[in-house]
């Protein structure tokens, strides 16, 4: 992987986008277009009734260790079964997108946290190893939403 390139890049009308609208994790913005869009949108605020908004709990996730695993488990294994967001319930299938390298997940994923949403900006972008990590122990969608409880109990208030 040629790694990430940083980019000013000036996003028009872009609904919860970053306050500086500076997409860091360019490569990612391309795959999340590409595969995530149809149904979290371009800009990750989601359809209600369809896909949760990616940029509430994700942007969260990446500042503690059980929320990062999270993330991975997410895109690897996909998720199903009733999630709230923003006091919304959304209960259809995130697909699974194991077929995608370590490092285009970890990417697409910086690209969620980073750029779509308000990680805290000293925050370490996620890394290829730590997809291959939870890519050794397979689980199923259900699980990963069970863990996602986890995870956001686990979150600082
Ligand atoms: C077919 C529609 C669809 C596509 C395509 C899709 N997702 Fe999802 N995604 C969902 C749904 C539905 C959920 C919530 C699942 C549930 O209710 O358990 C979700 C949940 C998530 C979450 C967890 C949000 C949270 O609050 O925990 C993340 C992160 C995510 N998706 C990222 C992605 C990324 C990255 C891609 C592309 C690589 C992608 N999604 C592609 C439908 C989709």
């Amino acid at each position: 992987m040629r790694g990430w390139v940083v980019v000013a890049f000036f996003a028009t009308g872009v609904v919860g986008a970053r306050a500086d609208d500076v997409v860091r994790f360019e490569g990612g913005a391309a795959i999340f277009k590409a595969n995530c869009a149809v149904c979290h949108r371009a800009n990750g605020a989601g359809n209600a009734g369809l896909a949760p908004p990616v940029t509430v709990y994700p942007p969260r996730f990446v500042a503690t260790v059980d929320g990062r695993r999270q993330l991975a488990l997410t895109v690897l294994y996909g998720m199903y079964g009733d999630i709230v967001v923003d006091d919304r319930h959304y209960n259809f299938k995130m697909p699974e997108f194991a077929r995608m390298d370590d490092a285009t997940l970890a990417l697409v994923l910086n690209h969620v946290v980073f750029d779509l949403g308000q990680a805290p900006p000293d925050a370490k972008p996620i890394d290829a190893a730590e997809i291959a990590v939870e890519r050794a122990t397979v689980q199923d969608g259900s699980q990963v939403r069970v863990n996602r409880g986890i995870a956001i109990s686990g979150l600082p208030q």
